[in-house]
């Protein structure tokens, strides 16, 4: 069970990045019980999740009114802490067999430089909670061994989209990846997907 719910709660972060006017409003459930699965045709070094973040200390508890977390995650991804992180996020729609892209994609250059801010649509699912924010504004993602704490919430598991989702099996793909001073890409960029369906929630 603690390890679906810290499923659902990775999932929460990547849902983020959907665009936050809100029409209409949407649940995702996942398709499996391992949630996340790894990129295919990625390059050779490339990590999954547990590249970027060491979760075992992350407690999760059901609550009424969503999933309650608490705790503090690990930081294991290699760069260093002056490297530019960027953030590529997409979702793909499987129809007749393949995989098709759709316009739900989002490219954040420095993903670090605005960690905190509060327009962000991962802010108030994310980054507020976290309560070495002072620390973390400068470390972000890329200081190996540094510790990201969290207050006690809950998480909500709704979110709305200004675009229209089609029942069926979509891919929820989130990429990051470090640039050193010299804006070269390094090799061990982190990648995961978390398939599942989306259903809209009525109203009321
Ligand atoms: C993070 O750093 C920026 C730039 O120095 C600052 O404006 C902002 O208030 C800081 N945010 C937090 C949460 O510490």
């Amino acid at each position: 069970m603690s390890q679906q719910l810290f499923r659902i709660w990775q999932l929460l972060v990547l849902m983020a990045f959907i665009p936050h006017s809100i029409e209409v409003s949407y649940e995702f459930t996942m398709e499996d019980e391992r949630i996340t699965s790894d990129c295919q045709n990625e390059p050779p070094k490339t990590l999954n999740i547990d590249g970027l973040f060491d979760m075992s200390n992350i407690d999760f508890e059901m609550a009424e009114d969503g999933v309650q977390l608490s705790g503090y995650k690990t930081v294991v991804w290699d760069i260093q802490p002056t490297d530019r992180v960027e953030l590529q996020g997409s979702v793909q729609y499987f129809d007749r067999g393949t995989w098709q892209p759709t316009t739900l994609n989002m490219l954040v250059k420095d993903f670090c430089h605005v960690l905190f801010d509060k327009k962000q649509v991962w802010y108030d699912a994310y980054s507020k909670h976290i309560t070495n924010s002072a620390q973390i504004n400068n470390t972000c993602f890329r200081v190996k061994g540094s510790v990201i704490e969290f207050e006690t919430y809950t998480i909500g598991l709704e979110f709305g989209s200004g675009i229209p989702l089609h029942r069926g099996r979509y891919a929820i793909r989130l990429k990051f990846r470090a640039f050193d001073k010299n804006g070269k890409v390094r090799p061990n960029e982190i990648c995961f997907e978390i398939k599942g369906q989306f259903s809209k929630k009525s109203l009321g």
